[in-house]
């Protein structure tokens, strides 16, 4: 079934708005999206900051469906507190037992049914290319929030949203993604996200059995991304400037003897944070489990909350550029 079609003023190119590369469109991988879509998507976001506390009517004309098959804290509660600050109307769901899935309906009828009572459609799924199965049903737009260990498109936005507002650029920082970088969805889109600008290098940095799938160290090389893949996180301590932590996805492994071999292979302690530099920062997509140590929550290192709480400008900015609210009208942002 074909988008349904937005039609902003002017500036438009065969069906695109110039201005706001996002309008109407389906959010499925970060790699759907370039650089300077991102630093709008920023710019948009530093403008929400100051209504995270209050509202702003940008979409109060419009619903928000919250199709969350998969059990989640941050994503789904960031995503309807951002829709509600901007004055929208949330509908949706949080498990699939709440659902007539129960019953035995399939995917795609709930996902029309969702399509015909919202305005946009947000959805985790444990399986992987759900939410593009679900873009393909929907004429209005669709934003993955995480399928199976595919892909967290918005989870990198705000990840990457994080070290701009703490460095003050994404260019040029040696990054370490730590962990579970075969299952976790958080990690592969993070480094994905990276390709999009220009590090000065990124560790991948796993157990042997968590390394990163082929296809995310191929697309490194493809791109021409600094990269090396390292065992322990002791090995890079002294270069890095973020260390990106992620917890092992035990839910994900097919085999529990495979999950029993890997639990506990690494923990981030203060100790080994003090050997790296100054201004290093410890970002976590969260949740977290026992990979980092408690010791660490309340350092200078620890950034993993003031990320999770950006998650509600980021997916502010996003809900209102996908949607179309009249940024320049209402807020005086030139698009
Ligand atoms: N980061 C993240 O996706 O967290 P939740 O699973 O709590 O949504």
């Amino acid at each position: 079934m074909a988008k349904r079609v937005y039609r902003p003023p002017h500036n438009v190119v065969a069906g695109r708005d110039m201005r706001n590369p996002f309008l109407g469109k389906d959010v499925i991988s970060i790699l759907d999206f370039s650089r300077s879509d991102l630093e709008l998507l920023f710019r948009v976001a530093d403008a929400m900051q100051k209504f995270r506390r209050s509202k702003i009517d940008l979409l109060s004309d419009k619903v928000v469906a919250l199709a969350f098959f998969e059990p989640s804290t941050r994503t789904r509660l960031s995503f309807e507190t951002a829709a509600k600050r901007l004055g929208a109307n949330v509908i949706g769901f949080s498990a699939v037992e709440a659902t007539s899935i129960a019953k035995g309906e399939n995917l795609a009828d709930t996902i029309r049914m969702l399509d015909s009572y919202a305005d946009v459609i947000v959805i985790r799924h444990r399986f992987e290319g759900a939410a593009k199965f679900a873009a393909e049903i929907a004429e209005n737009p669709v934003i993955n929030a995480g399928d199976g260990k595919q892909h967290h498109p918005t989870q990198a936005m705000l990840d990457l949203y994080t070290v701009r507002s703490l460095f003050g650029r994404i260019d040029g920082l040696t990054y370490a993604v730590v962990g579970d970088l075969r299952y976790g969805r958080a990690a592969t889109s993070f480094i994905y996200a990276l390709t999009l600008f220009e590090p000065r290098k990124i560790f991948l940095v796993s157990p042997p059995l968590l390394k990163a799938r082929p296809e995310v160290i191929e697309y490194l090389r493809k791109r021409g991304v600094p990269f090396e893949e390292v065992d322990s996180v002791d090995q890079v301590i002294e270069e890095i400037d973020v260390m990106y932590v992620t917890r092992i996805q035990k839910e994900r492994f097919p085999d529990p003897m495979e999950y029993e071999k890997v639990k506990g292979a690494y923990r981030i302690t203060l100790n080994l944070l003090k050997k790296g530099k100054d201004h290093l920062k410890v970002l976590h997509p969260l949740p977290k489990v026992d990979e980092v140590a408690h010791e660490v929550d309340e350092s200078k290192y620890a950034a993993y909350f003031v990320q999770a709480a950006n998650g509600v400008p980021v997916r502010m900015a996003l809900l209102s550029l996908v949607l179309g609210a009249d940024l320049e009208g209402k807020l005086g942002l030139k698009l």
